[in-house]
């Protein structure tokens, strides 16, 4: 048997697949490489599979059957919101498109347990910071929107034909299991502060009037290891039967503002580097922090890494990497 993971190249599918090889499953990874790196999955074999093309359902359906696959872990999505905003009709083709070929090639190969990617951008702007998993989703943007979709019809194929399924709805993931396995994108605050530096930019903070403690919103940030490990448990459950719950906040509980992510990197790095203050962004709430309860009654998770733990990760990643920052007047940095 094998666990077929959709997207598996990339940034938080190459720590779930390393970590299922790590404890001895057979992985295979569908990814089309449109963002995907294959050097990243070890020795999983790779269908190079364009899931929003519906011509490939009988691709996807044919590697199911021939690897023995028992369940799915789905990350393949476009994830970039703003885009979302400019291309929406392309962004439902890519991420529910994408969803009903996988749904159907299931079906087809009787393979009826899923792990699908969500995010916390279902709930949009919620009226309290801290949210868990019964308040009303209400996405500001049509990437939540797919992301809220998907949940859907994963609930309806359940109805239809028994899909045994979790939604794992992702706050802020950052920092890197592996050092060879950091975030390849740019599109969250980590990263962004450290692309800045490497490019001899000045990070910028957006918006520090909000209703918070320092000014900056606060978020809520979680390790991509403990990531990683809530889809491990969320295979357990599924092929332990059908959950009696099906979506799950993954986050900390707790919060940390853009400023102190700042500031933790400038203590991890040794340097005082500056920051701009800048415009606040449209979408943005002052505070998003998810309530965690339910993953840890029903699938005894818990994160184990703080935001120091995600900092250091990150920026030593970063270090080993081509694209190394040179920390002004460091030795350690030449
Ligand atoms: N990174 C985050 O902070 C975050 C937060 C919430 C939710 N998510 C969700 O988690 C999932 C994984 O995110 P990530 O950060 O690893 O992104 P990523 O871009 O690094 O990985 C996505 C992978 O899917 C592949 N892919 C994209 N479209 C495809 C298609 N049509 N067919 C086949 N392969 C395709 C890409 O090549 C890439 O390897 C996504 O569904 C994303 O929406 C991510």
């Amino acid at each position: 048997m094998s666990i077929l993971v959709t997207g598996g190249a990339g940034y938080i599918g190459a720590h779930v697949v390393r970590m299922l090889q790590e404890q001895g499953h057979k992985v295979v990874v569908v990814d089309d490489l449109s963002f995907g790196d294959p050097s990243r999955i070890g020795d999983a074999k790779l269908f190079q599979i364009d899931l929003a093309d519906p011509s490939t359902r009988a691709r996807l359906t044919e590697a199911m059957m021939d690897e023995d696959v028992e369940a799915v872990i789905h990350f393949a999505a476009r994830k970039q919101v703003g885009e979302s905003v400019e291309r929406p009709a392309w962004y439902y083709q890519q991420n529910v498109g994408g969803m009903a070929n996988l749904l159907r090639a299931m079906y087809d190969a009787g393979v009826d347990q899923l792990i699908f990617s969500s995010s916390a951008a279902v709930y949009g702007m919620p009226p309290v910071p801290v949210v868990d998993e019964t308040i009303e989703c209400k996405p500001i943007n049509p990437y939540g929107e797919t992301k809220l979709i998907c949940e859907w019809m994963a609930a309806d194929c359940e109805r239809a034909w028994g899909l045994k399924w979790v939604a794992l709805r992702y706050f802020n993931v950052a920092g890197a299991g592996w050092p060879d396995l950091m975030d390849p994108a740019r599109l969250n605050l980590v990263p962004m502060v450290l692309e800045r530096l490497e490019k001899g930019g000045t990070p910028a903070i957006f918006g520090d009037d909000y209703d918070t403690p320092d000014g900056t919103c606060v978020r809520d940030y979680i390790h991509i290891t403990d990531i990683a490990d809530a889809h491990i448990k969320s295979l357990d459950l599924v092929r332990d039967g059908q959950p009696e719950v099906h979506e799950f906040n993954v986050g900390t509980g707790t919060g940390t503002s853009v400023k102190e992510i700042i500031e933790g990197l400038q203590r991890i790095s040794g340097w005082d580097f500056p920051v701009a203050i800048e415009e606040r962004r449209a979408g943005d709430p002052p505070k998003l922090i998810g309530e965690t309860k339910r993953l840890q009654h029903l699938m005894g998770w818990e994160a184990k890494h703080d935001v120091t733990d995600i900092l250091t990760s990150a920026w030593e990643a970063w270090q080993a990497s081509p694209h190394r920052i040179k920390v002004p007047n460091s030795n350690a940095a030449e």
